[in-house]
């Protein structure tokens, strides 16, 4: 079953948010198995980690959706080209530019924390006290400073992240936003929760 969009802000945060579905690998089986309803994830099922089937179709470049897995808010951002070139040269700034610490599956240890450079994919929960981090995209505002290149903004103690998740230098959360497993099942449909086959 796909998500389907519930709600669709395109202000200046560029804000959307979807419930979300589950899989589990349902499509396939439902072709060959009529009742296979009696067999998707039951709430339960999906609290204890059953695997999460977005719908990315409507994602806009530099819009941001919000579903949930595990319990936890996960946080999937349509990143610009302009977004992806604000990433390099901040590796000066951050703490674990290459990210060494295992806060990401291997296949998105790399330049973008992420399978296809456009498409990241993080958990929206600060590594500091477990606050949700607010998307920034807005370049230099008032209140993050000259130097905001964009990125993502705990408003509880003001740890700061960039448009991968990198943490900042000199705040309170030690790490990076985790990456979670995740695969993508088409062009537009995302499997977050498995990762079968990458590795
Ligand atoms: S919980 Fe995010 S900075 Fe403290």
């Amino acid at each position: 079953m796909s998500a389907t969009s519930d709600d669709l802000d395109k202000g200046r945060r560029h804000f959307l948010t979807l419930a979300t579905g589950v899989a589990g690998g349902v499509g396939v089986i439902a072709a060959a198995v009529p009742f296979v309803s009696s067999f998707r994830p039951s709430a339960r099922a999906r609290a204890l980690g059953a695997p999460v089937e977005v719908d990315i179709s409507k994602l806009e470049p530099g819009a941001l959706i919000k579903v949930e897995w595990r319990g936890k808010p996960v946080y999937i951002l349509n990143r610009t080209e302009a977004a992806l070139a604000t990433l390099p040269p901040l590796d000066g700034r951050v703490r674990d530019p290459e990210s060494q610490q295992p806060q990401q599956p291997d296949y998105a240890r790399n330049q973008y924390r992420s399978v296809r450079p456009e498409v990241f994919v993080m958990i929206g929960v600060c590594t500091h006290l477990g606050c949700a981090p607010e998307y920034r995209p807005d370049v230099a505002p008032a209140d993050l400073g000259p130097d905001w290149k964009g990125g993502f903004f705990c408003p509880c103690h003001g740890s700061k992240f960039d448009l991968a998740g990198r943490v900042y230098d000199g705040v309170p959360a030690p790490l990076n936003l985790a990456v979670p497993p995740h695969r993508f099942l088409s062009d537009n449909t995302l499997l977050i929760g498995d990762d079968r086959g990458l590795g």
